[in-house]
């Protein structure tokens, strides 16, 4: 976990992005409600990087529909935890990840209340007939002093949710506006914090 921390860390220091965050002054509903429950984690999957770019705008010039996914990493006693990071990586509309660049991919240090804020596009469903996942974002997010969640996260209303066996209601972004070429989507994450020793 540390080392993972670390890694990204040392990346960032180099010839990553690192532009200040956007839209953080509005303070955001808690996604799900602030619950004494941490956010389920999930399978990484085949199509992680590492020592991605430190940014918001992961689209690079792709064509799709734009998502804005906000939110903030708390503790399971509601607090903000600045200073995580929150990677993220996701298929392209087609249902295509970059796995030689990073399309798609980057990762944010939240602010003192604990904020981060990716734009992004709407992922694509992959897979074959028998085997078909519903459209996800994968995320990590390293908080200090908590141990590393991986986990994706779901959109409501998608026909394939119900037929992908790695779907989890509790994992379901809120839609906050939906227009037709956007989606503002929101999740808190909510991780354990581990006592000092
Ligand atoms: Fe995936």
């Amino acid at each position: 976990m540390l080392k993972f921390r670390r890694k990204i860390l040392q990346a960032s220091a180099g010839f990553l992005i690192a532009g200040p965050m956007l839209g953080q002054r509005r303070a955001l509903a808690q996604t799900p409600a602030c619950e004494h429950s941490f956010t389920p984690h999930q399978i990484e999957g085949p199509y992680y990087s590492p020592q991605t770019p430190r940014r918001s705008n992961l689209v690079d010039g792709l064509r799709g529909e734009l998502l804005v996914l906000e939110g903030r990493v708390l503790s399971t006693s509601c607090r903000p935890i600045p200073n995580a990071i929150v990677d993220l990586w996701s298929c392209d509309s087609q249902g295509e990840y970059d796995n030689t660049g990073f399309k798609l991919r980057g990762h944010q240090i939240t602010d003192a209340q604990g904020r981060f804020r990716f734009q992004t596009l709407m992922p694509g469903s992959y897979g074959n007939s028998s085997f078909r996942r519903t459209p996800h974002l994968h995320v990590k997010v390293q908080a200090p002093a908590s141990p590393l969640l991986t986990t994706q996260l779901y959109f409501p209303d998608q026909p394939l949710n119900q037929r992908d066996g790695f779907f989890n209601p509790a994992l379901l972004v809120k839609i906050k506006e939906q227009k037709q070429v956007l989606t503002l989507a929101l999740f808190d994450f909510v991780v354990p914090v581990l006592a000092k020793g």
